[in-house]
C-alpha cells in the first residue's frame, strides 16, 4: 500500500497533463509554463494569500462591488437559478450571490480536485440546502453540464479578472464556449481595469514577496511531483507591466548559467533566460465590452467602483 502511494502523485501528474505541458514549454523558445498549473493545493493556497494583501486591490475591491450591489445581481439572477463558477478557488465571494439570490443549485468548476472537495464540503455546512455539484475540471475545455430539476435558468460567475490571464483571441473563444454551456444564461464577470503603472506593478510585487513564492511553486511542483530538482534560489520573480499592451507578463528569470531535470530530462538555462508563467491583461469598460461582442455577449449593466479600479458586468447572450 504504502510502495502504492509513492508512486501514485507521479503516475497521477503525468495523467493530469503537467507533465507533458511542462515538458513541451521548456522546450520552447522562449520557455513557458502555462498558467493552470499554478493552481495545486499549494499554489491555490498561495494564491488565497496573495488575495488578502496590502498591494492586491482586486479582490477588496470586487468583494465591495458584488456586497454593495448584490440584491440588484440577485434580481437580475431571478429565482430558481443555477450559479455555475469558472475557476471557483476558495468559494469566497459567491457567498455573497448565494447569500442575496439563494439559487436552487450551485455548481463550482475548478482544477484543484482535493481544495475544491474541502472548500465545497465547508460551503455545505453554511448552505444545507443548496444543490452542490463541484466539478473538478479545467474550465476552458467546453462545458456540457445536464439540467437539473427545478432550475429555471444558469448564471455563470467569472470573477477575480482571470479573464484577463487569456490573451484577448483565447479569452473571446473562451467567452463563446462559456456561452454555449451556460445555455442561454448569463454572465457576472470581474475585470481588473487599465490604471496606472505604479499600482499594476505593485500588486504583482508585493513586498511580502508572496506572489514571488506563487510563481515560483511551478518549479517547486514540478519537484514534488515530477521527480524535478529546480533549485528554487536560482530562479528569480519578474513581473513587468508592458503599458503598450495593457498588460502585466510574468516570468521566472534563471540568476545563473544552470541545468535542472525534470521527468528525467534535462533544460539548460541561460544566465538571465526567462520562463514566460503569466500574462494579465487590464482592460478599459469599452474595451471588455468589445472583447464580450466578439462572443456573442452584450454588457447589459456595469459597476465600478469610485477609483475606477475594476469593473463588475453583467452581460447576456446575443
Ligand atoms: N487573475 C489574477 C490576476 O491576473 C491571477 C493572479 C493574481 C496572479 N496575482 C497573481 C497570477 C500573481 C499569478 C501571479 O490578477
Amino acid at each position: 500500500m504504502d510502495a502504492l502511494r509513492t508512486v501514485t502523485p507521479l503516475a497521477e501528474a503525468r495523467a493530469s497533463g503537467f507533465a507533458q505541458c511542462l515538458l513541451d514549454g521548456l522546450s520552447r523558445t522562449p520557455k513557458e509554463i502555462p498558467c493552470k498549473y499554478f493552481y495545486d493545493e499549494e499554489g491555490s493556497r498561495l494564491f488565497e494569500a496573495i488575495c488578502d494583501l496590502p498591494e492586491y486591490y482586486q479582490t477588496r475591491t470586487e468583494t465591495a462591488l458584488l456586497a454593495r450591489h448584490a440584491d440588484e445581481i440577485a434580481a437580475l439572477i431571478g429565482p430558481k437559478a443555477e450559479i455555475v463558477e469558472f475557476g471557483a478557488g476558495a468559494l469566497k465571494k459567491v457567498r455573497l450571490l448565494l447569500d442575496a439570490a439563494a439559487p436552487n443549485a450551485y455548481t463550482p468548476i475548478d482544477i484543484s480536485g482535493d481544495y475544491l472537495l474541502a472548500v465545497t464540503r465547508a460551503l455545505a455546512a453554511d448552505y444545507p440546502n443548496l444543490g452542490l455539484r463541484p466539478v473538478v475540471a479545467d474550465f476552458t475545455a467546453a462545458l456540457c453540464l445536464p439540467p437539473l430539476p427545478g432550475v429555471r435558468a444558469r448564471a455563470g460567475f467569472f470573477p477575480g479578472s482571470t479573464i484577463g490571464n487569456f490573451k484577448p483571441d483565447a479569452a473571446a473563444g473562451l467567452l463563446r464556449r462559456m456561452r454555449a454551456g451556460l445555455n442561454g444564461g448569463s454572465l457576472l464577470i470581474g475585470v481588473d481595469l487599465v490604471k496606472d503603472p505604479a499600482r499594476l506593478h505593485a500588486a504583482y510585487n508585493d513586498a511580502a514577496g508572496i506572489t514571488a513564492l506563487f510563481n515560483k511553486n511551478l518549479l517547486a511542483r514540478a519537484n514534488r511531483e515530477l521527480e524535478g530538482d529546480f533549485d528554487l534560489d536560482g530562479f528569480d520573480h519578474y513581473a513587468p507591466y508592458n503599458p503598450a499592451a495593457r498588460r502585466i507578463e510574468m516570468y521566472l528569470v534563471s540568476r545563473r548559467r544552470q541545468s535542472a531535470t525534470v521527468c528525467g530530462h534535462r533544460f539548460d538555462f541561460a544566465q538571465g533566460e526567462a520562463v514566460h508563467t503569466e500574462d494579465s491583461h487590464k482592460y478599459t469598460p469599452d474595451g471588455f465590452a468589445q472583447l464580450a461582442a466578439r462572443a456573442g455577449w452584450r454588457v447589459t449593466r456595469q459597476w465600478r467602483d469610485v477609483e475606477g479600479l475594476f469593473l463588475l458586468a453583467w452581460m447576456e447572450s446575443v
